[in-house]
Order: C-alpha cells, then sequence, then structure tokens
C-alpha cells in the first residue's frame, strides 16, 4: 500500500520505517517540501502526498491538523484517514476537548466523506521501533476506532503489519477514552518523570469475538 504522512516528525517518520520495512511505500507530506530534512523519504507537499494514498495518516499538531486538513477535504473523500494526534499543549499538558466529544470526532467533521479511524495515538514515537514494539513477548497495544468498520481493518491489518497488536475499540466516540488514555501515558512519561520508552499492553482472558 501506500501510506502518506501529514507530517515529517517523529510519528511520520516512525510509522514510515516499520511501514517500508512491512513491504509499503510512504511518502510524507509537509508544509515546506524544500527545506532540508534528515532521512531518506520522499517528502512533498501535503496534495501531492495523499494522491493515490491507501492510508493517509495526520501526524501534525492537533492544533495544526484543520489548517493542513479542510483544503484537502474533497481530494480525502473516501480515503482511510488515521487521526494519530493528541490535543496537547506545546508542554504535552492536555487540551480538554470535553465529555461530549473528541479530537477525532471534530476531524470527521471536518472530513465528512473520509473514512476517520483513530489509531497510534496512545503509542509513544519512541517505541515505533523494531526493537522496542516487542514487550514480554507481546506487540504494543494499537487501539483502533471508526465508525467505518471496513476502514478500522484496514488499520488493524496494517498495524498488525508493523508489528504491533491491534485492539478494535470500536466506534469513533471511542475516541474519547483513547486520547484520555494518551494523555494518561504523557502524565506518566513526562510529568512524573517515566520517560516515552513505555507502552501500554492491553491483554484479555478471551479473544474478542
Ligand atoms: N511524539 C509522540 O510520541 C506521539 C505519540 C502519539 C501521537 N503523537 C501525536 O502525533 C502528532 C505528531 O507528533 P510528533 O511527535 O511527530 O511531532 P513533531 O515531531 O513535532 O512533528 C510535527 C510535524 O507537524 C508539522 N507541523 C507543525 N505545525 C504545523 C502546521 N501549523 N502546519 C503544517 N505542519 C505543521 C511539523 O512540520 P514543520 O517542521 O514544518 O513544523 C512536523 O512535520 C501530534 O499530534 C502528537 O500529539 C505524538
Amino acid at each position: 500500500m501506500k501510506i502518506a504522512f501529514m507530517g515529517d516528525g517523529a510519528v511520520a517518520t516512525s510509522i514510515a520505517a516499520l511501514a517500508k520495512a512491512a513491504g509499503h511505500s510512504a511518502v510524507l507530506g509537509v508544509r515546506n517540501p524544500d527545506r532540508s530534512s534528515a532521512g531518506s523519504f520522499v517528502r512533498t507537499d501535503f496534495a501531492q502526498a495523499i494522491a493515490d494514498a491507501d492510508i493517509v495518516i495526520v501526524a501534525v499538531p492537533h492544533t495544526a491538523a484543520g489548517e493542513v486538513l479542510l483544503p484537502l477535504a474533497d481530494a480525502l473523500a473516501c480515503k482511510v484517514v488515521v487521526d494519530a494526534t493528541n490535543a496537547v499543549a506545546a508542554d504535552w499538558s492536555p487540551i480538554l476537548t470535553g465529555e461530549e466529544s473528541s479530537g477525532a470526532e471534530h476531524l470527521q467533521t471536518l472530513l465528512p466523506k473520509s473514512r476517520l479511524v483513530k489509531a497510534f495515538n496512545t503509542v509513544f514515537a519512541d517505541t515505533m521501533r523494531a526493537d522496542r514494539l516487542v514487550r514480554d513477548g507481546s506487540g504494543i497495544t494499537l487501539f483502533v476506532a471508526s465508525d467505518d468498520p471496513a476502514a478500522s481493518n484496514i488499520v488493524m491489518t496494517f498495524g498488525a503489519e508493523l508489528g504491533f497488536a491491534p485492539v478494535n475499540a470500536g466506534p469513533l466516540k471511542t475516541s474519547r477514552y483513547l486520547e484520555a488514555i494518551a494523555h494518561l501515558n504523557i502524565e506518566l512519561a513526562i510529568a512524573q518523570g517515566g520517560g516515552t520508552d513505555a507502552a501500554i499492553l492491553y491483554h484479555r482472558a478471551t479473544p474478542a469475538l
């Protein structure tokens, strides 16, 4: 598959490296494609990056996602768009979106024709590498939420190929909880000093139906 990223920061380059290792192609969409940067990935503008993409992963600050995505709403129609963002301030402290919505649901309102999926937001970029994805024999959990079950399946299959252990968290409104989990993850890592080489592993005794 062709995987397009909005952004070329830690999350985008880490998932892109895993995707390439799994046999996918990856292109990074950026606002300044001419700026030199390290790494071997193709960088282009946002519109070119998403052309023909099978999955588009949004990996810019949550506060910038609207301005990046809105002009592309038509081009993103029918596409699987993965919201990996967390609504955090510059110091990673949470910007609370309230109990009645979530960042992902907000993005779905901006992209009503896209197949929006929440995923990757509960995983630190520091752990998105082959030597850190497996903990005590289990892959790091990749929670996936969407109102489009087929889109969830596409992202779960993609995540499994990369080495994650996908868990279907249900409809997009479950993003409210996934975003809260991310805030807890950040609190433990940053505010309480635990560090970002840390991950959440969900275990259930019986397989999901
Ligand atoms: N880091 C983590 O462990 C982690 C884990 C899960 C989820 N997330 C979420 O994933 C997203 C990306 O995080 P990151 O750590 O990869 O961030 P990052 O390393 O700081 O990279 C941010 C990317 O967004 C671009 N960007 C910033 N402001 C922009 C704007 N106004 N318009 C267009 N592009 C803009 C940056 O490009 P420029 O160089 O042009 O500014 C860069 O490509 C965030 O929403 C974050 O909350 C992060």
